[in-house]
């Protein structure tokens, strides 16, 4: 009768919804358990679910924290994310459960830098204000009704120059910007591709007109954004982050703005999303969005595809290329 318990096939647990064609690929590789209402699991119950499983489908909503990870059966083997980003996994408890972790690069980078443009260009050319303005139906032109900033010769600081601060780099190329970055390492003049690297963020951030963070979260660049660093910024940059919220302090940019030491953020990641800080959400020089940095209908496809694929990879070869632990 259990065809699939017959065929042998390894049985996943699927954490949230994915779009229907990714869920019908999952079923017919794996014994899929859906989650027909996307309910946001609890721990226990995501540990309850998980019971029998051979692998998770995670995304970046489940907190797998050290002690959901101590909790899982042993018949758990790989944790793939429906993400770039692992913040959410913690990599070394799986590691000492022989947990393999695995994340969906490249797929999503295209949509990622087109977000990043989005915030740069909502944030210096007042998209909120606009907005709202435009939707109260209470505006009249004039020569200097809201007044923002050209992209045009700016200099842009990229923070983080991975696939997704690369490919930012290339489409604020083509908007005139002038690039400069910082990351661990120097890139390869290739891969710089006409870049001005800095070795340190104080040095990045006192020529940033602009600055587009996208570092991954890690101890190092936690709150990297604060009261300090802020003062590297000449005065009126602005700030976007498509990356993760953990990188700023929020109260220290709060005050940055209303101080206009900084004329505007763009933000689609937060702490403690999707209760973002609440000083964000009326002001106006904060231009907003609710984590859509992969939200397109093909990346979002191809991302689940990948956690699929990795899973597959892995049980079929005890490897997978998008291991991260
Ligand atoms: C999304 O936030 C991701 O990391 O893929």
């Amino acid at each position: 009768k259990n065809i699939k318990k017959e065929l042998n096939m390894k049985k996943i647990l699927i954490t949230r919804r994915l779009l229907r064609a990714c869920e019908e690929k999952a079923s017919k590789i794996f014994d899929a358990k859906l989650n027909g209402n996307d309910e946001l699991y609890s721990q226990s119950k995501l540990i309850e679910l998980s019971q029998g499983c051979d692998a998770i489908l995670t995304s970046i909503t489940d907190k797998m924290d050290k002690d959901t990870i101590n909790k899982l059966p042993d018949s758990i083997k790989a944790i793939s994310n429906f993400a770039v980003g692992f913040g959410n996994i913690d990599l070394e408890a799986a590691k000492d459960r022989n947990i393999i972790v695995t994340n969906t690069p490249d797929v999503l980078t295209d949509a990622t830098a087109e977000i990043a443009m989005l915030l740069i260009l909502g944030a210096a050319r007042r998209a909120s204000e606009g907005i709202e303005y435009a939707k109260n139906n209470n505006w009249k032109w004039s020569a200097d009704f809201l007044i923002g900033k050209q992209l045009t010769g700016a200099r842009l600081g990229v923070l983080g120059m991975g696939r997704i601060g690369r490919a930012v780099a290339k489409l604020a190329k083509a908007f005139g910007m002038i690039i400069n970055y910082h990351n661990r390492s120097k890139l390869s003049p290739e891969l710089e591709d006409g870049a001005i690297y800095h070795d340190s963020i104080k040095s990045l951030f006192s020529v940033s007109d602009f600055l587009s963070i996208n570092c991954p979260a890690t101890k190092e660049t936690v709150n990297i954004i604060n009261k300090e660093t802020l003062k590297y910024f000449p005065t009126g940059a602005i700030i976007t982050n498509s990356a993760r919220g953990d990188m700023i302090d929020d109260e220290a940019m709060l005050d940055a703005l209303d101080r206009r030491k900084i004329y505007a953020v763009g933000l689609d990641v937060y702490k403690g999303e999707p209760n973002l800080n609440p000083g964000y959400l009326k002001h106006k020089s904060a231009f907003i969005l609710p984590h859509l940095g992969s939200a397109t209908k093909e990346t979002r496809t191809a991302m689940a595809n990948l956690a699929i694929d990795n899973l597959d990879e892995f049980f079929n070869t005890g490897q997978c290329r998008n291991k991260v632990n």
